[in-house]
Formats: structure tokens, sequence, C-alpha cells
């Protein structure tokens, strides 16, 4: 059967790991915060609902609840965590504030069999999984049967097989429980009943088609950054309405060397779509001048860009669309802000985030993916690996790297000295393990001695770092040979720097850029 699944999302860090783990399997879903309009859910006709973790306790004031509406649907339901002890506190049974707590690994003994557990059994078989909650379950709803515990939890996960409804009190989507996998394709194929049907390629000509209607007859305009959310959602409207899209290019000149040259060679090479290119790199050096606070910088570099792109759209007559590269990371995020007071940490700026204010309507054909499924598209779309596993730059460029003010000298420098160190990357065969990495220019100058002489020049700090989503991360451990010789090879080649450092801080509680 084919059908989707609706993850309802109770806030927990983990519950975007769920979608893609059944996004992975073949099968179609999306997440909705649990307080989400309810015509939502019921137009989204879903086969099965998933109920994730989060940082309540069944207990709390104004704790959210499962709505009513799930338990109508009449489809099977897994709770996961906080999801398992709503499900048990909602139908009947007993969850209780623990001494305890239950936090990271520990070990699940099966005592009975189920759908859930299909592929796991015999009885008796002891699997590692990752926990991470306070209540205990000391009841389980009637009509519910344990079906593995923990030793400190006889219902570490329960089941109601009549009524297709499951709790698992620890988390099958992290990759600490190794059997998690299995448990959540046992849910999707096995109790909801359905087939791997779903894959980027057949979403491909979904999209195509659903632009096509959108569109009609109409034009539209996207921005290229670069890099490839804004290159898909191009080639994706390209495929579906041909020249009725414009592509605009503005160079800010913060790109890293050579790069923005490049990408345009590139796409005229490759691609017969029609492109603006507008370099505007001495109007975003000379807004920039003086201003050293990041960001007052992000912002300024954000509001150029705007100006700078409406007044090249406003060239195209009859335009009334504009794409965008939005990913569904983007519109979980934003949901999610709807209900959190959110510290903002930096004004991210990027091509994708263009306002309201152009008055034009969207198209966002990547908002339904992640950046994976993104990557996984690109390449279906013929996109070179290059381009396609290129580190992830921010919108704002190098003027984020560049601590202090911009100028042209320092920029320069900034640079060489980058291009130095992706080249040495590469040619230790590095490039792939590492998330980002890419050197940073500080406002400050030390002594150094070069020949007989005195030096009096910049401090440079190289940034690598792993990590999959970029929202936590760790320094990569070079080796120190690997160092030295870039070292060398920046303070030798490039004039004005004269002293090397390695960042070797995590996020947090650094961030991966500098500003
Ligand atoms: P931070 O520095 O916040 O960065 O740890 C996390 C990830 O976001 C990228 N980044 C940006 N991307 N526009 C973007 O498109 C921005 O303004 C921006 N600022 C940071 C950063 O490179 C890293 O991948």
């Amino acid at each position: 059967m084919i059908g989707r699944i609706i993850i309802m999302d109770f806030g927990s860090q983990v519950t975007e790991l769920i979608a893609r783990l059944i996004r992975k399997s073949g099968v179609y879903c999306e997440l909705f915060p649990f307080n989400v309009d309810l015509n939502l859910i019921k137009n989204f006709s879903a086969s099965g609902v998933i109920l994730s973790g989060g940082p309540y306790s069944v207990y709390d004031k104004n704790a959210p609840q499962v709505p009513n509406l799930v338990f109508e649907m009449n489809v099977p339901i897994l709770g996961i965590c906080y999801g398992a002890q709503l499900l048990c506190h909602q139908l009947g049974g007993i969850v209780e504030q623990s001494e305890k707590q239950e936090f990271g690994r520990t070990e699940i003994t099966i005592k009975d069999s189920c759908l859930l557990f299909n592929k796991l059994l015999p009885l008796g078989r002891v699997e590692t999984v990752w926990m991470s909650h306070k209540d205990r379950i000391t009841a389980i709803p009637p009509g519910f049967k344990s079906v593995a515990t923990t030793p400190s939890s006889p219902f570490a996960s329960f089941a109601n097989e009549q009524k297709r409804i499951y709790g698992l009190l620890f988390h099958p989507e992290v990759e600490h429980t190794p059997c998690g996998n299995q448990l959540l394709r046992n849910f999707t194929y096995k109790v909801v009943g359905l087939t791997s049907s779903w894959n980027v390629a057949s979403y491909k000509d979904q999209v195509i088609s659903k632009i096509r209607k959108q569109v009609g007859n109409s034009k539209v305009l996207c921005g290229l950054s670069g890099g490839i959310d804004s290159l898909v959602t191009a080639l994706l409207i390209h495929k579906a309405i041909g020249d009725q899209l414009t592509c605009i290019f503005v160079d800010n000149g913060l790109m890293r060397s050579g790069e923005a040259k490049e990408f345009n060679r590139l796409f005229r090479r490759q691609y017969n779509i029609p492109l603006i290119t507008r370099d505007a790199s001495e109007e975003f050096l000379n807004e920039l001048e003086g201003i050293d606070d990041p960001e007052i910088k992000r912002k300024t570099i954000g509001e150029l860009f705007i100006n700078i792109f409406d007044s090249e759209a406003s060239k195209i007559e009859g335009a009334k669309f504009l794409a965008q590269g939005t990913l569904y990371t983007d519109v979980i995020e934003s949901l999610s802000k709807t209900n959190s007071p959110l510290i903002t940490i930096k004004s991210h700026h990027n091509v994708g985030g263009l306002p309201n204010v152009m008055k034009m309507q969207l198209v966002e054909p990547l908002r339904e993916l992640f950046k994976d499924e993104v990557r996984a598209l690109g390449r279906e779309l013929g996109i070179p690996d290059s381009l396609i596993n290129r580190h992830p730059f921010p919108g704002p460029g190098l003027a984020i790297r560049l601590i202090g003010s911009v100028t042209r000298e320092k920029l320069n420098i900034l640079t060489s000295a980058d291009a130095i160190y992706l080249d040495e990357i590469r040619k230790a065969g590095l490039y792939d393990e590492i998330w980002q990495a890419f050197v940073v220019l500080l406002p400050i100058r030390t002594v150094g001695v070069m020949g007989d002489s005195r030096t009096y020049d910049y401090v440079c700090v190289l940034r690598a770092v792993t990590a999959s989503n970029g929202m936590t991360a760790d320094y990569y451990k070079f080796p120190h040979e690997f160092l030295s010789r870039t070292a060398t090879r920046i303070v030798n080649e490039v004039r004005g720097i004269n002293r090397v450092t390695y960042d070797v801080t995590s996020k947090p509680p650094s961030t991966i850029e500098w500003e």
C-alpha cells in the first residue's frame, strides 16, 4: 500500500531524525507541531502517526497532549519517549515522576512478541537502546501488554495490537539504538502496511508538474548563490517552465577565490537558462567600509543584496514569481519558532531569505526536502559532484571570516590564505571528511622575523569542523604535519600574514563561523 506518515512533534531535539529515517525507508512523511491546526492533519490523510519525544512531563502545567483527532483517525500510532508516556497517560495507564532518571545507553530485553519487534525476536533477546526520560511508566493502559523491559522499567515498550498502538520509551531514531531503524521500518511496513514507494527521482517528476500548475504562463525569477540549493531550485523550475525562468546572480565580491567566476562559467556552459550576473563587489565593499560590528555587517550585506536583487528583478517585465531554495529544515524551524521565544545568535542571510517586500509569490520546490535529499536530487539532475559536495558557505561570505572592518587589502590576504588551506586539504584527500574548512583573518598584528628582518603582520586562524547538520560541530583533528605544512605555505606565500593558529573549539560553546 502507498501512503504517508505524520510525525507529531512534541519538541524533542531529535524529531527530525525520525523523519529522515522514515523517508530513507521510502515512505513519505511530514512533521507537524503538536498544536498544529487540526484541519492540516485531517487533510494530510495519513496512514499512520508517530508521536515524538519532548522535554515535558505529562504532569507539567500546559503539557502538550495528543489531540483526540489522532485517536479518532483509527490508524496505527507509535509513541516515542514523551509520545509513549502521553499514550499511556491519555489511554488510562499511570506515569509517575521517578527518583531514578534514565539517560543514555541502556539495555532492553524483549519479553513478548508483536509486529513492531517482528524481526527482533526471539524472546529474551537483549538490545542496546538510548533512553532520555525522567518520568516512568508504572502501569500501562488496559488492553496493552508489555513488550520489552529495562532494568529499571517494566514497560520500555508496550503495545495494543488490536488497536495498532505502540509505545517505545527509548529513542529508535538515534544511532545509539542500533535496532531503531528496524523498529521504525517494522512500524511503517508491517504495522501500517506501507510499501517503499517514495524517492527523490519520483519526487522530481511530482514537483515539476506542481511547479507547472502553480506558475502557469507567468515569469519566474530565481536568485543563484553559487550553492547547491538555489541551483537545484533553478534546474527544477527550468525543467517545468523553460524560458519563463530568469536567474539572477549578484556577485558581492565576498566569495572564495575564483568561485563566482567559476560558477558563472559552469552555469552558462552547462545550462541553457537566461542568467543575469551583476558584479556588485564595489558596492558591497563601499557599503561595508568602517563597519566592524558582526551583526551590522550581516544586516548591511543582507539589505544591500535585496536592493540590488530588487533593482535587477524590476528590469524583467511581468515577473510574478520568486523562486527560493527554502529547505524542509527551514520550514520546521520557522514552525517551531512560532511557539518559542528564540534568542538570535546570528542573523543568517542567504539568497533563500528574500523578504516579502518584493510582493511576489513564492515558488519553493525544495520546501519538503532535507539537505541530503537535495543533494540526491542534484545528482539526479546531473549536477557535477564537485558542486554537490562543496562545503556549505554562508550568504555574507568572507565578510564574516574577516574580523573587524572589511577592506580590499584584507580581503585579498584572506582569499589567498583560504585558497592555500583548501588546496592543502584537497591534496591530502581530506575535503570530503570535513563539513567546513576556512581561514579567518584576525584584526591584530604580531611581530615575526623573516629573513633577517622584523615583520609586523596579521594573524590568521584555520578552522575545520566535522558536523552532520551544522547545529553542533567538533573541530577536525588534523595531523600536525598537515598543520605545519599549511602554516608554512601561508606565511611564505601570503604577504601580510606572519602567524597561523588552529581553532580547537567545538560548537557549542563556539559557533562554526567566527561572526
Ligand atoms: P554557525 O556559525 O552559526 O553556522 O555555527 C552554522 C552553519 O550556518 C552557516 N551560516 C550561514 N549560512 N547564511 C547562510 O546561508 C548565513 O548568514 C550564515 N551564517 C552562518 C555556517 O557556515 C555553518 O554552516
